[in-house]
């Protein structure tokens, strides 16, 4: 497992493929395996490089905003001799994504934002998050999984796709209580992103899942009203992780938008 040693913390991530390069930044409290299906598909004319953002997977715990997560993808990107790609994330990941265009234009060619929104919690969903904070570190993991994995699906998912929800529930429970509750802090501080959305000028792909409840649709359609010349792609039959309850559908819409960038 390749690390990278970046701004003082160690930051694992995966790097495949070669040409145009992608970087897909996972949601909370997930990892970069969440990405393997879209590796599969893009790494045949892509450099993809999927890091573990700080605190998550097999990276390093440290306090966490979300534009430090955004300065540590940066800085994995001038390791790693990639002047510019396209930066792309789920959720929290989008997040990310939004905050890495705000400081570093220059480095994105193109955005793909999915199943997340421009705009801050409300106050009930600070105090959740505080909750959920307190709970990870007083319990651990196994608790935040079960309440999330009720929120995070279509409803067909869990019938119809079982590993889908396995593989969910493992990176949910292997995350490190400190890293998810960091992650919490970093998500409840975050800045509205909603009024620079118009500034932003490079091609942007929005994807969501029909039955996102987390981040539902009406999110995704401010964005794309607000950015200048964005496309939304909705995933049929998916929640809030689109790219692994429909990867055939999400992948389609991503290399149908990569390619037109050619
Ligand atoms: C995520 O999937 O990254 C989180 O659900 C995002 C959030 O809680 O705002």
């Amino acid at each position: 497992m390749p690390i990278a040693r970046v701004r003082g913390i160690e930051l694992a991530y995966d790097d495949e493929g070669t040409g145009r390069g992608v970087v897909l930044l996972h949601g909370y409290p997930f990892n970069r395996s969440m990405w393997r299906r879209q590796i599969v598909e893009l790494k045949g004319f892509c450099r993809v490089i999927t890091p573990d953002l700080r605190g998550h997977g097999e990276s390093q715990v440290a306090p966490s905003t979300i534009e430090t997560m955004a300065r540590d993808v940066e800085a994995l990107m001038t390791a790693l001799e990639i002047p510019n790609a396209t930066i792309g994330g789920l959720s929290m990941g989008g997040y990310v994504a939004l905050a890495f265009y705000r400081l570093f234009p220059l480095r994105v060619r193109e955005l793909v934002l999915a199943d997340t929104r421009a705009s801050v919690d409300t106050e009930e969903g600070k105090q959740d998050r505080s909750k959920q904070k307190e709970r990870a570190l007083r319990e651990g993991m196994n608790g935040i999984a079960d309440d999330l994995l009720a929120k995070l699906f279509a409803p067909s998912t869990p019938a119809k796709h079982p590993e889908v929800v396995e593989q969910v529930r493992g990176m949910v429970v292997h995350t490190n209580p400190e890293g998810a509750a960091a992650a919490l802090t970093a998500m409840a501080e975050r800045d509205d992103q909603t009024t620079f959305l118009s500034r932003i000028v490079c091609s942007t792909l929005i994807i969501c899942g029909r039955h996102d409840t987390i981040t539902p649709l009406l999110d995704s359609e401010l964005m794309q009203r607000e950015i200048a010349g964005s496309k939304l792609v909705v995933i049929e039959e998916a929640g809030h992780v689109s790219n692994l309850e429909q990867p055939e559908q999400f992948n389609r819409a991503l290399v149908g938008f990569l390619q037109q960038q050619d």
